[in-house]
């Protein structure tokens, strides 16, 4: 990749994990119109149910963190949490048709494995009480392995995980030690050896662009996953958002790679992964060419929510339950109250604890399948689109062809192949995905929102 490209494109641009991004939702969404959104989600055509549960608590914080995660609070205080999420289960519940399948349900923090493993089991036992499931439901936990003993990933199995995400992030100890993370405590061959007798799912997280990481590191990091096999591989960009989270200062003291290197650590790892089977998906996830995310995407049916990739089959509307966690339904986004103890005290009373959201328009509805779609699959036809999405073409063209200027930009650099059919990614575009979704969305004509770089 040029430097010019570089300097050109690596600006500030929306992640598009949702769409619009989660810093348009406003207080003026109340728990009433939550209440709406979940009628309305019972009406659709595709009404499976996804579950997401936030487990805020870490036993330590890493210094790069950019979750809602705090640190591990006393014995009380989480197991009033946990009452806390079985009253909000009961109370949202209510709300949804009882014939819905449930599809998925997703254990994300914050380390959820920080906690009594047991409640994690009485969580998923009140939610499948609740609903039938769709036959092999996704049953998924982040986990960090820097706590969890032999017998630990015996009973998440128990619990009923099916697939585990493991926080590994990088192999190397002193980049570990410098952004203030423990390493695994079993040999991570040992948990890949546990979980795939269980014939569970493994993906593993890694980071690149954290200090002290070189290319010499990272390729001994990236060649020791590979050795290990896991289905699924994510490479994030580190996020430097200082200014949501202080801590990640200290690794600005630390000395952060810049740009060109930090491409290059992510170019190595891709090429790495590539040679050795791995289909990228995305910006950032690898799988194996078998995983059902690859299939997916070969069949044009790769979707995902706030939790990551997922296959139509297992695409549902979320229902989140727990501090910050965010609802992706049809019509809106939910999301609740932060602070621990806000959240405690409103559902305590009752209440939905509904902090802010989105009501999506209609032409907002077609924007979110469409950037959905470019950020999944790299292409938009506008033929199956509008099959798929019961729309007119005219009708999706007119929702996002609104920056033509830039999209011809686009072009002429080379990034995008763009034709009467629809839009497709070239190979020297893939680390630009961002940038074309943002020319896809109207509200980044007049955006004053901050965002952090591609690269
Ligand atoms: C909720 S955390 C993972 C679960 C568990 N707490 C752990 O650390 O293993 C989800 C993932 O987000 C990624 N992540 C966290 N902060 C990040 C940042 N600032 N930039 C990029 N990725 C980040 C990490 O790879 C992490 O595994
Ligand atoms: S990366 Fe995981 S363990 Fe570290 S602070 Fe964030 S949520 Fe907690």
């Amino acid at each position: 990749m040029t430097d010019l490209l570089l300097k050109k494109y690596n600006v500030p641009v929306p992640r598009y994990t949702s769409y619009p991004p989660a810093n348009y939702f406003s207080t003026d969404f109340k728990a009433t119109d939550l209440v709406t959104a979940m009628a309305e989600a019972n009406e659709v055509e595709n009404n499976k149910i996804s579950f997401y549960i936030h487990i805020p608590f870490c036993k330590h914080l890493c210094h790069y963190c950019g979750c809602n995660s705090w640190p591990m609070a006393k014995k009380e205080q989480v197991e009033r949490y946990i009452n806390a999420l079985h009253q909000e289960i009961d109370k949202v519940c209510e709300q949804i048709d009882p014939k819905r399948e449930i599809a998925q349900i997703h254990y994300g923090g914050g380390s959820p494995s920080s906690i009594p493993l047991h409640f994690l089991q009485e969580l998923n036992e009140q939610l499948l009480s609740k609903f039938k499931t769709i036959e092999k439901p996704e049953i998924a936990i982040e986990c960090h392995p820097g706590y969890l003993k032999e017998e630990d990933w015996h009973m998440l199995l128990a619990a009923g995980f099916n697939r585990f995400s493991l926080g590994i992030q990088d192999f190397n100890e002193e980049v570990l030690h410098v952004v203030n993370r423990r390493p695994s405590l079993l040999p991570v061959a040992e948990i890949v050896a546990i979980l795939r007798a269980a014939g569970a799912t493994i993906n593993m997280d890694f980071i690149y662009g954290l200090p002290l990481q070189t290319m010499e590191s990272f390729t001994t990091t990236i060649e020791k996953a590979i050795a290990l096999r896991p289905d699924r591989l994510v490479t994030f960009s580190y996020a430097h958002v200082p200014w949501v989270n202080k801590r990640q200062l200290i690794l600005e003291r630390a000395g952060l790679p810049d740009n060109t290197t930090k491409q290059a650590l992510f170019d190595k790892a891709a090429s790495l992964l590539q040679e050795a089977g791995y289909q990228p998906i995305g910006m950032d996830h690898f799988v194996l060419p078998t995983d059902e995310l690859n299939l997916a995407l070969q069949a044009g049916e790769l979707h995902r929510n706030f939790q990551g990739y997922c296959t139509r089959r297992t695409t549902g509307q979320v229902y989140a339950f727990g501090a910050s966690a965010i609802y992706q339904l049809d019509t809106a986004y939910a999301q609740n109250e932060k602070d621990l103890a806000t959240y405690i005290e409103m559902v305590e009373k009752g209440e939905l604890p509904t902090a802010r959201g989105y009501s999506l328009s209609y032409t907002e509805q077609i924007t979110r399948e469409v950037i959905e779609t470019w950020m999944c699959n790299e292409a938009i036809h506008w033929k199956e689109l509008a099959e798929r999405m019961n729309r007119s073409v005219k009708e999706i063209q007119v929702a996002v062809l609104v920056n033509i200027p830039q999209l011809q930009e686009l072009v002429a650099d080379e990034l995008i192949l763009w034709d009467e059919q629809g839009i497709e990614m070239t190979p020297k575009g893939k680390p630009f995905i961002r940038n074309v979704a943002a020319a896809l969305d109207a509200l980044m004509l007049h955006n004053t929102q901050r965002y952090s770089k591609p690269l």
